[in-house]
């Protein structure tokens, strides 16, 4: 597996930054077919760290890590190009931030990838909810949260 990227956002180079954006808005918006505000703010606050796989042309497995509050870290915009699929990216990408947060480690995961969150150590804590796509005529995408669940020493 090559090296796994972790930066704040004012370290990371434009050109790499527009590839994932680019990586994102092709997964999450035109992939899924769901219009939303994927530009939300967060992604330039000082405690986002942003964490990629790259091959040697840009970024082709992504996701995010917001810091929600002393102590709690929240996953998300987890994404792998489609043709990058099923070679276990995400989920040492998952893994590099299970081993490199030590506090409450949060996460809204879509519904249909409930198991293969489990099968990495997380827990439902709360009721499926729904998360709109743009406006009425777009059904929203069924989410369900959940924590990681710590071993403890
Ligand atoms: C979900 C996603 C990030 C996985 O990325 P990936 O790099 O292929 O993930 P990995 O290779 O580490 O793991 C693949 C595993 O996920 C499972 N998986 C992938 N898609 C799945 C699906 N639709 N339903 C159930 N399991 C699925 C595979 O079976 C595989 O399981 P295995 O490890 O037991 O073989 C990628 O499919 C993706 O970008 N999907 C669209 C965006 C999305 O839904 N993101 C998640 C937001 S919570």
């Amino acid at each position: 597996m090559s090296k796994i990227f972790d930066q704040p956002f004012k370290k990371i180079k434009p050109l790499t930054f527009y590839e994932i954006l680019r990586l994102r808005i092709d997964v999450f918006v035109v992939e899924q077919n769901c219009p939303y505000p994927e530009l939300d703010g967060f992604d330039v606050d000082s405690g986002t760290r942003h964490i990629w796989l790259a091959d040697e042309e840009s970024p082709v497995s992504y996701l995010r890590v917001l810091r929600k509050s002393k102590g709690v870290d929240k996953i998300g915009r987890v994404a792998t190009s489609l043709h990058n699929r099923n070679k276990g990216m995400a989920k040492s990408l998952i893994e590099h931030v299970i081993n490199t947060t030590s506090g409450e480690l949060v996460l809204d995961a879509q519904a249909y990838l409930e198991n293969w969150y489990e099968e990495m150590g997380f827990i439902t804590n709360g009721k499926a909810f729904e998360e709109g796509c743009g406006d009425d005529t777009n059904s929203g995408i069924l989410h369900v949260p959940m924590v990681y669940k710590r071993e403890i020493d």
